[in-house]
């Protein structure tokens, strides 16, 4: 596969197997994780993944969507904002930027691994920190459900037209 058909692999999976992540496949996925690029490579992330009931209960109380339940195990994309790059010319900390190409990194291993990972932002930010007691400086980016698709979906690409996207000057 190459990697335009990995793009075209993966999709948002809202629909699981309750099969658990073989541990081979994680440490894969995570090892791509590590490789992701960051600013002056700091590389300020720290990712968790919640396998216990106990904690996804927690998780889905911030992220009320049915679907989620399903998912064996959620990764946890948090940004450590106090280890990131910051920009002198106008004090922009990278933290959300190193994690987000981290996040996407781990969704694409996991499609080439034929495991389905869905991105989730539209959860109850400040719950979740209450709930996990979180200090001031780990900032929650994105819950990833990941697990074997319970279908299977031919992915419906509903993007911009080419031309829309990028010009040549
Ligand atoms: C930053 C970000 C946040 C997202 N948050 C959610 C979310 O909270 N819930 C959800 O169901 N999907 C969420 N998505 C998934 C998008 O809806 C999805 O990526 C988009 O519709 C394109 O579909 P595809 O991923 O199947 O190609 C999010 C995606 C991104 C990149």
């Amino acid at each position: 596969m190459n990697f335009k058909e990995l793009c075209e692999q993966r999709y948002s999976v809202r629909s699981y197997k309750p099969e658990a992540i073989p541990q081979e496949k994680l440490d894969y996925i995570m090892e791509c994780v590590r490789l992701a690029p960051s600013a002056v490579n700091k590389q300020p992330w720290h990712f968790t993944i919640y396998t216990n009931e106990t904690d996804k209960q927690k998780i889905q109380q911030c992220y009320g969507r049915e679907w989620i339940q399903e998912a064996p195990a959620y990764i946890v994309a948090y940004a450590l904002t106090d280890e990131a790059w910051t920009r002198r010319y106008d004090e922009k900390n990278h933290a959300d930027i190193d994690v987000t190409i981290a996040i996407e990194h781990l969704c694409l291993a996991a499609a080439e691994q034929g495991l389905g990972t869905c991105w989730v932002c539209n959860f109850r930010i400040q719950l979740f920190r209450e709930l996990f007691e979180l200090p001031e400086n780990q900032n929650p980016i994105a819950i990833i459900p990941i697990g074997y698709p319970s279908q299977n979906v031919v992915p419906e690409k509903v993007r911009k037209e080419i031309n829309e996207i990028w010009t040549i000057k």
